[in-house]
């Protein structure tokens, strides 16, 4: 029987409880997925690609896996051409609210011509997560805020370590 492998492509900057929740839902629809970190060095990062991989590898063994495989994983370069190399079918993003749909469809679009034989599949958020993004973490975090129960415990944490040594 064929793998069905999916590419979950991010910056991750860091993994949110958003990314977990879409990572959640799109266990029981695949046999693998790949949580593909961007190496974007022009994003000016708080978390190095390898920070960002292993704390997501110790987190992801805590989510119910519903049979599926995760393997964590970086690119650099084009989403679809990493899913292609990896084996996928299908592309996942996670849309929050309406106003993702025009990016992520643009995304969509674009990869489906650059990659015709794979499909992104779009999963719904959590309406609790429907604010919450990467940066909005940060800025939230750096200025003092509260982001319990947005972002996974670990995540607070290194966040701690990060912006108290800068
Ligand atoms: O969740 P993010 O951080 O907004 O992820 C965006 C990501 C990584 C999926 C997107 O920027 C991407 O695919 N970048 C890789 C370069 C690429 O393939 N560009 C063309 C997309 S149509």
């Amino acid at each position: 029987m064929n793998t069905r492998r999916a590419v979950f492509p991010g910056s991750f900057d860091p993994l949110t409880n958003g990314h977990l929740d879409i990572i959640k839902r799109s266990a029981p629809l695949f046999d693998e997925i790949i949580v593909a970190v961007l190496n974007n060095p022009e994003k000016n990062p708080l978390f190095t690609v390898a920070e960002r991989c292993r704390m997501i590898e110790e987190i992801l063994p805590q989510i119910e896996t519903d049979g599926c495989d995760f393997v964590v994983d970086s690119f650099s370069g084009l989403t679809a051409d990493f899913a292609k190399k990896s084996g996928a079918s299908a592309i996942v993003r996670g849309i929050r609210a309406v106003s993702d749909y025009e990016y992520e469809l643009r995304m969509a679009l674009m990869n489906r011509r650059l990659e015709p034989t794979i499909e992104t599949v779009f999963l719904m958020a959590a309406e609790e997560f429907s604010y919450v993004s990467s940066n909005l973490m940060k800025q939230v975090f750096t200025l003092g805020g509260r982001v319990e129960g947005l972002i996974p415990a670990l995540v607070e944490a290194k966040m701690k370590e990060k912006i108290s040594h800068k």
